[in-house]
């Protein structure tokens, strides 16, 4: 090869060379790279906050023990309806989806003979006072994380009063009424005088 030849190869290295570099230049003009503001992709994460309120595991649900005195026995019988696709309420009944419900008020969650309860049921602890079957007729799944009771909940305070104040009755000897020590204990606990 000639000296022009050699030349010409070298000028064809540098047109191509200022190509690319012209190139490159047009297209950070036409697609600008700058850092976006936010994700094109919004993705919906519920805030913690948002969650914990939805829960309402620190205040519970309102209190109901001072209605449970004159509650409205057969609106709570009505109510059991709601219950009886799943529960039987006599004494000596059968379980059905739900374990049998003769003489649950105060008795020990989770413990009739012979129902396969779920590992959240069974190991919660503690008795079916008039506080736990508050809070957790209020709403199951809250109340009781993992619960195979597939129920919504009663969420009208005097459903859920005349609901266990029928409940109650459904024992061989129905306890005692709330005291006035309980009624103001649990409203002290749900921060609230209503
Ligand atoms: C769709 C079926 C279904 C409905 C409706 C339902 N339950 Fe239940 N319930 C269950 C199941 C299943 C369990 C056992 C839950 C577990 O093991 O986690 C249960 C457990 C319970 C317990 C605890 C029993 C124990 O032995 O510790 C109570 C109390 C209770 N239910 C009350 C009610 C009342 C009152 C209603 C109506 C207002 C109701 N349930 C509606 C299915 C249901």
């Amino acid at each position: 090869m000639d000296e022009l030849g050699f030349n010409k190869l070298f000028a064809g290295f540098i047109m191509a060379g200022l190509l690319m570099l012209a190139g490159a230049k047009l297209a950070d003009v036409m697609v600008p790279h700058s850092d976006l503001a936010e994700n094109a992709y919004q993705i919906e994460v519920p805030e913690a906050s948002a969650v914990a309120d939805a829960a309402p595991v620190d205040k519970g649900p309102e209190p109901i023990m001072a209605m449970l005195a004159d509650a409205d026995i057969a609106a709570g019988e009505k109510l059991s309806k709601k219950c009886t696709a799943c529960h039987v309420f006599n004494a000596g009944g059968a379980a059905k989806v739900g374990p049998a419900l003769w003489n649950i008020v105060n008795a020990a969650k989770g413990a009739a003979d012979g129902f396969s309860y779920s590992a959240a049921m069974a190991g919660f602890g503690g008795a079916w006072d008039y506080a736990a079957l508050n809070a957790f007729l209020a709403k199951p799944k809250a109340y009781m994380p993992g619960t195979k009771m597939n129920f919504v909940g009663l969420k009208k305070p005097s459903d859920r009063a005349n609901m266990i104040a029928w409940l109650r009755q459904q024992a061989d000897a129905p306890v005692a009424l709330p005291s006035a020590e309980d009624i103001a204990a649990e409203t002290a606990a749900n921060g609230t005088d209503s």
